[in-house]
């Protein structure tokens, strides 16, 4: 019935999509709702009709415990038998724990956390950080950000400036800011002769170059993910990259904000990915997995440097969100890193992920996969029409909605960015598709996981090559 239905309903959407009927119409939301969701537990997803669904990206890369943990469950009660909430300005028990045990994960420099609700009010609040920071330490002209053309962090009037994509800015563009791009790390025009390291730092130079043509002076931070964005979303570069990044920064008084939204909280087999390269930010950005999705939960955890001048007296950051260290994600917060823990899911990821990646080779013999990359439990796999051009499906394909039902119909629930609709012909490359599961997932799972995926390929290009 499903299968029919989901199939149904994705030919029914190309090329446009159906707006949501019957009890979902006073949702805003362009997507058709195939699947109604009863229950969440482990890695599993249970619809309505008592499908179960793997949950193949973990949300959207943010079901870092698994769902429907006892503990958390219980965490979540006793606190809201004390007290829900309280306003920001009183003592939480719960925040300043969780601001502790932030502290004791993050790398020794990071020592001041300030807290929200999600990634994009976090990274919000970092640039704004930076900002401040410049203004405190006689730098007032420093302002402008640096980030990748094709990076995503957030929803925001602030987050979307960062990202240089124009099918973002062209709406919005009188009322954004404007901030630098540049090039990320890339091997698709990787020189054969040159290895990783050298190209690593050849790519980290953009940065160089972008402040030597516009004055960096007037520059407060760079800000990036610790893998790619866009096209290249899930590519790991040399350490060589982020040293050289840390160095140019160093050089120009620009802070280095490390956007862990997605690879935080073990998701690469590390507790958070900058700790592969050795290489500590200004600022961390966090949110998703902080909290395993249980409750709206985010954080910007400051450097000592960049804390002191908010010391001062007379200085303080400009910051109030109604709910940040809201007690009740803060116990979420608290009981996610128990678990992680307890559980030691970060140990575990690092051990799954040879398994995960075993299978790689398996994708890749796909005449849709382009290319498998990622490190830890996360797997970015580039999806194309024809892996000569390297390109994507055209827009009147239907192809990412066609997956998504295919892979629905195989019980994987995998998360949609409907990038693909959005190329242009200046960045077609491929559609990445995200595989993070839970952490917690095990090797049988894996495997059950990537045969679902196998099948699904199969399927989708059965039904889009012929
Ligand atoms: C790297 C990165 N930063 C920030 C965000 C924004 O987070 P949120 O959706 O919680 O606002 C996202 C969301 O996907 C992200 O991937």
């Amino acid at each position: 019935m499903l299968i029919q239905q989901s199939i149904r309903n994705t030919d029914q959407i190309i090329p446009g999509m159906l707006a949501p009927e019957g009890p979902w119409r006073h949702c805003f939301s362009h997507y058709p709702f195939d699947v109604e969701l009863a229950l969440a537990e482990g890695v599993y997803l249970y619809d309505t009709n008592g499908k179960r669904y793997i949950d193949a990206s973990g949300g959207p890369m943010a079901v870092n415990i698994g769902h429907g943990d006892p503990r958390m469950k219980a965490a979540l009660s006793e606190q809201f038998d004390r007290y829900a909430y309280v306003h920001p300005t009183f003592a939480n028990r719960r925040r300043a724990e969780l601001c502790e045990a932030l502290v004791a994960i993050a790398s020794p420099s990071l020592n001041a956390v300030y807290l929200c609700s999600g990634g994009s009010e976090a990274v919000d609040s970092a640039v704004k950080l930076a900002r401040q920071y410049h203004v405190l330490t006689g730098a007032p002209g420093k302002y402008r950000m640096v980030s990748y053309f094709e990076s995503y962090h957030g929803m925001t009037l602030a987050t979307m400036s960062l990202a240089g994509n124009p099918a973002y800015r062209k709406t919005f563009d009188p009322v954004m800011s404007d901030w630098l791009h540049m090039a990320q790390y890339s091997e698709v025009n990787m020189p054969p002769d040159v290895s990783r390291d050298a190209w690593g730092v050849q790519c980290a130079q953009e940065l160089e170059r972008v402040l030597y043509f516009n004055n960096p002076g007037t520059v407060a931070a760079f800000i990036a993910t610790p893998h790619g964005a866009g096209a290249d979303y899930g590519l790991v570069p040399p350490a060589s990259y982020w040293r050289e990044i840390r160095r140019i920064c160093d050089e120009h008084n620009i802070l280095f904000i490390a956007d862990e939204v997605v690879t935080g909280f073990g998701r690469t087999g590390r507790m958070f990915a900058m700790e592969h390269f050795d290489v500590e930010p200004d600022l961390m950005t966090l949110a998703k997995g902080i909290s395993g999705a249980n409750l709206p939960l985010a954080a910007i955890l400051v450097s000592d440097k960049v804390n002191e001048p908010f010391r001062k007296d007379g200085a303080y950051f400009l910051h109030g969100f109604t709910f940040q260290g809201h007690p009740m994600a803060c116990a979420a917060g608290l009981a996610t890193l128990q678990i992680l823990h307890d559980d030691k899911l970060v140990e575990h990821a690092a051990a799954m992920s040879p398994r995960l990646f075993e299978h790689a080779e398996r994708l890749k013999a796909h005449p849709t996969v382009a290319d498998v990359r990622g490190w830890g439990l996360f797997m970015a796999m580039e999806l194309v029409e024809s892996t000569e051009r390297r390109e994507y499906f055209d827009v009147d394909k239907g192809a990412e909605r066609l997956f998504q039902a295919y892979a629905l119909k195989n019980g994987l629930a995998f998360y949609g960015t409907l990038y693909g609709p959005r190329r242009s012909a200046a960045v077609r490359r491929g559609l990445p598709m995200m595989i993070c599961p839970p952490l917690c997932i095990q090797r049988d799972q894996i495997d059950d996981m990537m045969d679902r995926l196998d099948t699904t390929l199969s399927e989708w290009e059965q039904r889009l090559l012929g």
